[in-house]
């Protein structure tokens, strides 16, 4: 039997047409940035459980703008970043000056190797730029610890974990800044967008004037604004450039989608972790990984990893997945190993891969296919049934 399992499925429902029309038939329809992203902002935060967000056009928007404003505040310049990732948490880095300083991953989460980030600390590294990858937590307490004792900070990024958990706080909560993306593909979409979350107002503020050309009247705090009108006398009170900064805004479409999409993402994730259950009691645990370390997770992606280095069952199980029309991508969040990628040359030299272990498995050997709410469990066994016949 052909069957047909795409990555991501109805994640653009007749609620979101609805509210978009809603939004179109009002009599003083704006637009651009207004009311609905602030309402936006404010439902986000109170879902996650910080005191301020602000909503950007992308989760590499929502990255990039966070390595700017550390670039504002801080002085050191190395910053710790995972070999699998998506790449705009390599190049946020890379464009705003600093080191990255890359580390293996942890196989059981596929996240950040703790002991790796342990042995990379050292005077010169400001911040750890964790990502939570395919909806599986990467934090320990004893990350947290000795991140706090060496006086790095941490810095999450969430864009394909939300509503995951550690100690039963979500992720996206533990880090002075943390990012979100809302791109179809992830648990909840705007079509395009991204959130940058944090608990520090003075953040709060860059982050607002940063995705408004750095400009000062994009704070929401009065009496800086005021306070900048009179130290810069010279110039427009309207047009106070602070900042090198960028056009990040998102608009009023994408916030009353993501205000609708919000409603049912907590329900929606529940299914998902409900089918993620079923996925791992189902594989073949003498073919594929299914020892995850699952505490706290929510996966919008089935993470499906080949156990043993095979490259002839690898060629199978590709041959298998397209002929079934089980879509995938090989190498896990980004392709698999950053450090493999043509735009890191210029960077680096001499990069020994026997040193990057488990994330030159997944980079060969490691695979997602999708997890969406609307999968039946009938589909799921179907699904596992053929990727067990290879
Ligand atoms: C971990 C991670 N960070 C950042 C991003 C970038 O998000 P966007 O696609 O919204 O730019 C992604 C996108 O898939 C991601 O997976």
């Amino acid at each position: 039997m052909i069957l047909s399992h795409p990555l991501m499925h109805n994640n653009f429902t007749k609620g979101d047409v609805d509210s978009v029309i809603t939004l179109l038939k009002d009599k003083k329809l704006k637009l651009t940035q207004s009311k609905n992203v602030m309402n936006f902002e404010k439902k986000w935060s109170k879902w996650l459980g910080v005191k301020y967000s602000v909503f950007v056009n992308s989760g590499s928007s929502a990255n990039l703008l966070t390595m700017s404003i550390l670039k504002i505040l801080y002085k050191k310049n190395e910053i710790i970043v995972p070999t699998l990732t998506w790449v705009s948490d390599i190049n946020s880095v890379i464009q705003n000056g600093f080191k990255p300083v890359f580390v293996d991953i942890n196989p059981r989460n596929l996240c950040m190797s703790e002991e790796d980030i342990k042995k990379k600390v050292n005077k010169k590294t400001l911040a750890v730029f964790l990502s939570h990858i395919q909806g599986f937590n990467g934090l320990t307490d004893s990350l947290i610890k000795f991140l706090k004792k060496k006086k790095v900070i941490l810095i999450e990024d969430v864009c394909e974990s939300h509503g995951a958990t550690f100690n039963n706080k979500k992720l996206g909560t533990f880090g002075l800044i943390s990012n979100f993306s809302f791109y179809y593909a992830h648990h909840m979409s705007t079509i395009e967008g991204g959130m940058v979350c944090t608990n520090n107002k003075k953040i709060y503020q860059l982050a607002r004037m940063l995705r408004s050309h750095g400009m000062a009247r994009e704070s929401n705090d009065s009496n800086f604004e005021k306070k900048m009108i009179n130290k810069y006398p010279n110039l427009s009170p309207k047009f106070i450039f602070l900042y090198p900064a960028y056009n990040f805004r998102n608009n009023e479409i994408g916030a009353v989608i993501g205000l609708n999409q919000l409603k049912s993402l907590n329900k929606n994730n529940n299914q998902r972790k409900k089918n993620f259950r079923l996925f791992l009691t189902l594989l073949d645990k003498n073919k594929y990984r299914t020892n995850f370390d699952v505490k706290g997770s929510c996966n919008y992606a089935f993470p499906l990893i080949l156990r043993k280095p095979d490259f002839k069952l690898r060629k199978i199980l590709e041959k298998t997945l397209i002929k079934k029309r089980i879509e995938f991508r090989r190498g896990n969040a980004g392709g698999g190993n950053q450090l493999r990628q043509p735009y890191l040359k210029p960077y680096l030299n001499n990069v020994n891969f026997r040193k990057y272990k488990e994330v030159e498995h997944i980079h060969y050997f490691g695979y997602y296919i999708g997890n969406y709410p609307s999968i039946t469990n009938n589909k799921i066994r179907e699904i596992c049934k053929i990727l067990n016949s290879i």
